[in-house]
């Protein structure tokens, strides 16, 4: 597990909740993204829905006692479990590549949002991933094993989903019009807790446990990074791409197109 707090924080200037607004997080894991939004945001409702048991168990203990707060189980491939026109904001963060029926899911967005709503959808593009090492041929070989890497709890898996972010919504034209934000999370230290540390030590050592790479291409590789930081020229980072926009309402649909910036 990495510490998310500078992914959360640029995600959170994207937001800006009214007082007593109310905010949905689809695929919240155990939630950090709204015990930060709460944190913010003082007076409105945070609801977080994920398929997995565990991190909402977690998120329902530690938010125990805080009314504004509430989480469910829930696989949103089969939808929203949500009235219609609930939620002044949608956020959804690195969870669309998993989903089978994007197109579906980004139209029961447009129907949970009250007619002022609005949405971030942001994702990693895992091609992206750049590490300072020497050996290239190592590195590609890795970074495309692990991009490619449909995990078990996945429905699909598409390591592009960032750069294809604008395409996949431009595909429902009528229901959201805003623009595209970038954000490079870079790191120069190789400490536990950073994203880089956390992807060679426990997501790289599952890629191998998982039969994707041989343990000797890992252990070269983890050699490399740590022959870097050793040097102190340990660079590590990841692009994330953003859709910012608000609901068009449905009179509005076909008049005014998705790919309208403002
Ligand atoms: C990479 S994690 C991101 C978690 C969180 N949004 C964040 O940025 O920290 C992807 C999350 O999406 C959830 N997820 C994937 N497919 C889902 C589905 N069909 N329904 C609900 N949640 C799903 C996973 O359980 C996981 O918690």
């Amino acid at each position: 597990m990495y510490d998310k707090t500078a992914l959360i924080d640029h995600l959170l200037t994207l937001v800006d909740l009214q007082p007593s607004g109310a905010l949905l997080d689809v695929g919240c894991g155990d939630g950090q993204m709204l015990f930060a939004a709460s944190n913010v945001f003082g007076s409105s409702s945070f609801f977080g829905i994920d398929m997995m048991p565990a991190p909402i168990q977690r998120a329902e203990s530690l938010s125990r006692g805080e009314s504004r707060l509430s989480f469910v189980i829930h696989d949103v491939d089969e939808g929203l479990p949500c009235p219609d026109g609930a939620f002044d904001y949608i956020l959804c963060c690195n969870v669309l590549e998993c989903i089978k029926r994007k197109e579906y899911l980004l139209r029961e967005m447009h129907r949970v949002l009250n007619a002022a709503g609005k949405v971030v959808i942001s994702h990693f593009d895992y091609d992206t991933i750049v590490f300072n090492v020497t050996n290239r041929d190592g590195y590609r070989k890795i970074l495309h094993a692990y991009s490619d890497w449909k995990q078990p709890w996945m429905g699909e898996c598409d390591p592009w989903t960032g750069r294809k972010l604008w395409g996949i919504l431009n595909r429902v034209p009528g229901l959201f019009v805003g623009e595209m934000k970038s954000f490079v999370l870079h790191e120069t230290e190789y400490r536990e807790g950073a994203k880089g540390y956390s992807f060679v030590k426990e997501e790289l050592r599952d890629l191998v446990k998982h039969g994707a790479i041989a343990p000797q291409e890992y252990e070269a590789f983890s050699a490399d990074v740590e022959n870097a930081v050793r040097n102190n020229e340990f660079f590590f980072s990841i692009n994330l791409y953003t859709f910012v926009g608000r609901k068009v309402e449905s009179r509005a649909c076909g008049s005014e197109s998705t790919t309208t910036s403002r």
